[in-house]
């Protein structure tokens, strides 16, 4: 039984290839670029743009009976016909809590994640929408640079509140799911441990690394100033609002990674201890 992980170069796409590969099951990694694609021992590379297959998907797809298929912008329509032909029987797709949260479902996140699920629930293939919370990697991709040169994080909003949950807790799940039949629910809604303000975020990556990192309230204003280029506007525009939305309010706690694999969700300061080096001066 081979399993084909789509964005296998991706954050999460990646950790499931090597935790497949480890447990020994037949996997192919997919990107749109395979010739740069570094895979783990064991997995296989294959090229493919879930939006547009063409006739090479068939052989993407050859003895293929489990998908991980990530939320890409555009249409899945013929990815997903040609997996139904090459005898796809389940398929996990990675969504996000944007797609069904208040302000959030309709708007730009959100509804690139519902064309993609509305596309999987057409196909009739059995599936599992996956809806983690808030990503560890992001303390990276919003914070490293600034914590790197400047010792610092500006942000507005620092008393919203998100469950941070470990990629490697995403990925644990989805492998059981491709692999297992026992949790093969229509959704699972993924978090971390524990609810923490952003500013203790920052707080945890500057105890890890044995330093205080000061955070600097922006204004909204600032804050789209600040992230100008780096996202689209009206994207930032709502992350900003449901940050705003959240504070008062701890974000959602549930077992369910626990429940699926066995061990409870791992902190957030487990991901920044094997991460310090992204935070740390030159
Ligand atoms: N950030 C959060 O807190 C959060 C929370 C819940 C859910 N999520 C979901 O998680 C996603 C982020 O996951 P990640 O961190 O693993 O993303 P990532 O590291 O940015 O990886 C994205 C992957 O998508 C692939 N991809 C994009 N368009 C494609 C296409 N047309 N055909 C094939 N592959 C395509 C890319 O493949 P190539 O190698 O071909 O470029 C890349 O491997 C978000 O977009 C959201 O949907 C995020």
């Amino acid at each position: 039984m081979t399993i084909l992980v789509t964005g296998a170069r991706g954050n999460l796409g990646s950790r499931l290839v090597a935790t497949l590969a480890a447990a020994g099951c037949p996997v192919r990694g997919s990107a749109r670029d395979a010739t740069t694609l570094r895979l783990p021992a064991g997995a296989e590379p294959a090229e493919l743009d879930i939006t547009d297959p063409g006739p090479a998907a068939a052989d993407t797809l050859r003895g293929v009976e489990a998908v991980f298929l990530y939320p890409v912008i555009g249409s899945v329509d013929a990815f997903l016909a040609a997996a139904a032909t090459a005898g796809v029987r389940y398929l996990v797709l990675l969504s996000s809590p944007a797609a069904y949260e208040a302000g959030e479902f309709d708007r730009p996140i959100g509804l690139v994640h519902r064309a993609v699920e509305r596309a999987v629930a057409g196909a009739g293939l059995e599936h599992t929408v996956l809806y983690p919370s808030w990503l560890a990697t992001n303390a990276q991709r919003d914070w490293a640079d600034q914590i790197r040169t400047t010792g610092r994080v500006a942000m507005a909003y620092g008393d919203a509140t998100v469950t941070p949950i470990h990629p490697d807790d995403v990925a644990q799940v989805a492998a059981d799911l491709l692999t297992r039949g026992t949790h093969r629910a229509r959704m699972q809604i993924l978090t971390g441990p524990r609810s923490l303000h952003l500013r203790d975020v920052v707080t945890t990556v500057g105890d890890v690394l044995g330093v205080e990192i000061p955070v600097d309230d922006l204004t909204r204003d600032q804050a789209l100033e600040q992230a100008k280029g780096r996202m689209p506007r009206p994207i930032l525009e709502t992350l900003l609002d449901v940050a705003a939305a959240s504070i008062g309010q701890a974000a959602p706690v549930n077992n369910t990674v626990e429940r699926i694999t066995g061990h409870p969700a791992r902190p957030f300061r487990s991901w920044v201890e094997t991460h310090r080096a992204d935070f740390e001066r030159n």
